[in-house]
């Protein structure tokens, strides 16, 4: 048999894998739509099934609709758990998520085919709805699993059509069962694109994620007076819009003016969306992101004080509806030793880095020790149809994988 430090993935099955999940939602741009409990995500979902019942894995699904493949170790206990999404944002990249998942599967191929066995068990999971795109908050059901929503709020939550998570879970053929969730594994992994320029910036393939900025999430309703866009003067107008224009450039200042913080107005929705109408109704999202939760506080208490002086000077009564809260987290030293020293095993220069943008691996960070593995993103893009990662940088993310699963699980 090879011995264990030899084994590696292969690249080449792993990148034909991504382009043929890929294929599933293209958009004419070169990205992918692949929306949570759509017909797209079903048939994405039906391929990740087929790969991981080829690998070996026993497929179940639980009442969130998390898809989870498990490999036998040679004891009992908890597994390591590892993966990512499969879901996509509106008009997204081919990697973000993919990789995680089709990354895990291929960590399990190549364990099958070189017949090594781990001592802890294994478990590969697709986590449903990461993206928070079609069913908001993002990572809701890794934050069902990790305790941080009920199964009522999960299921309640409505995409813009007005259509239940709960029932387009059953839609698809996805609804699982409560007892089928992940138990408390001993280690959560995931591989992931950076979506960020750090690692171009530093010229390195692979990095070792240290932890996960706050991310807060808070709607923002305006409510103005519709009315005929001719005859009324401006000092009458109650418009929405205008308002809403008038906060946006505020949050952006907000951002600017706080150290490391980010801030995006990334859906409006304004009514009644006419030419000669002056914009009766306003409501838009907030995305609020930093490192230390004092100053996403200071963020918030921002938006607040702004929200009051754009009220006052336009008579748009504003209110906002703070939704959603992921603090900071700093991922387990256990497991980022663990991938810091994979990664010195193959040889590869890493650095550490924080991420700006959510996973699973938050939540999953509540219930066991939690780590991740990024991969190099070229120009930093993510989110975008534009999204790259190169597949040798990809190859080298789910080598680290494999070498970290192997050190968490232990070999028999
Ligand atoms: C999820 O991708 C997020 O960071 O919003
Ligand atoms: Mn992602
Ligand atoms: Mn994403």
């Amino acid at each position: 048999m090879t011995s264990v430090v030899d084994v590696t993935v292969d690249g080449e099955r792993l990148h034909a894998s991504l382009e043929r999940l890929a294929a599933i939602g293209a958009t004419p741009g070169g990205g992918v739509t692949r929306l949570a409990l759509t017909d797209e995500d079903k048939a994405g979902r039906d391929l990740v099934r087929s790969w991981m019942e080829e690998a070996e894995l026993a497929v179940r699904v639980d009442d969130f609709g998390n898809m989870i493949g498990r490999r036998a170790g040679t004891e009992e206990g908890p597994a390591v758990l590892f993966g990512s999404h499969c879901d996509t944002v509106r008009r997204g990249g081919r990697y973000d998520g993919a990789v995680g998942v089709l990354g895990a599967i291929e960590v399990v191929r190549t364990l099958g085919e070189q017949g090594i066995t781990t001592r802890r068990p294994l478990e590969v999971v697709n986590w449903t709805n990461e993206e928070g795109v079609r069913f908001e908050p993002a990572m809701l059901a890794s934050g069902g699993v990790a305790g941080r929503f009920d199964q009522e709020y999960v299921y309640s939550r409505t995409d813009r059509d007005g259509r239940r998570f709960g029932d387009e879970l059953r839609r698809i053929g996805y609804l699982g069962r409560e007892e089928d969730r992940p138990r408390p594994p001993a280690a959560y992994l995931e591989l992931h694109v950076e979506q960020g320029p750090v690692l171009e910036d530093a010229g390195l393939p692979v990095g070792v994620v240290e932890g996960i900025v706050g991310i807060t999430w808070i709607e923002a309703m305006l409510e103005g007076r519709a009315d005929h866009a001719g005859p009324s003067p401006m000092r009458l107008r109650r418009d929405a819009l205008a308002a809403a224009a008038r906060l946006i450039t505020g949050i952006e200042r907000l951002a600017n003016d706080t150290d490391g913080a980010v801030a995006t107005v990334g859906r409006l929705n304004a009514e009644p969306n006419v030419i000669n109408t002056i914009p009766g109704r306003v409501v838009m999202s907030v995305d609020f992101r930093h490192a230390d939760p004092e100053r996403l506080e200071i963020l918030v208490a921002g938006l607040e004080k702004l929200a009051m002086s754009v009220q006052l000077a336009t008579d748009v009564e504003i209110r906002l509806d703070r939704f959603w809260t992921s603090e900071p987290t700093p991922f387990d030293p256990g497991v980022v030793g663990a991938v810091q020293a994979a990664c010195e095993e193959l040889a590869l220069p890493v650095r550490r880095l924080w991420s700006g943008a959510g996973h699973d691996a938050k939540y999953l960070q509540d219930v066991c020790p939690a780590g991740m593995i990024f991969v190099r993103s070229e120009g930093g893009l993510s989110h975008s149809e534009e999204e790259y990662s190169a597949p040798a940088d990809i190859e080298a993310g789910a080598n680290a994988l494999l070498r970290a699963v192997l050190r968490l699980a232990g070999v028999a």
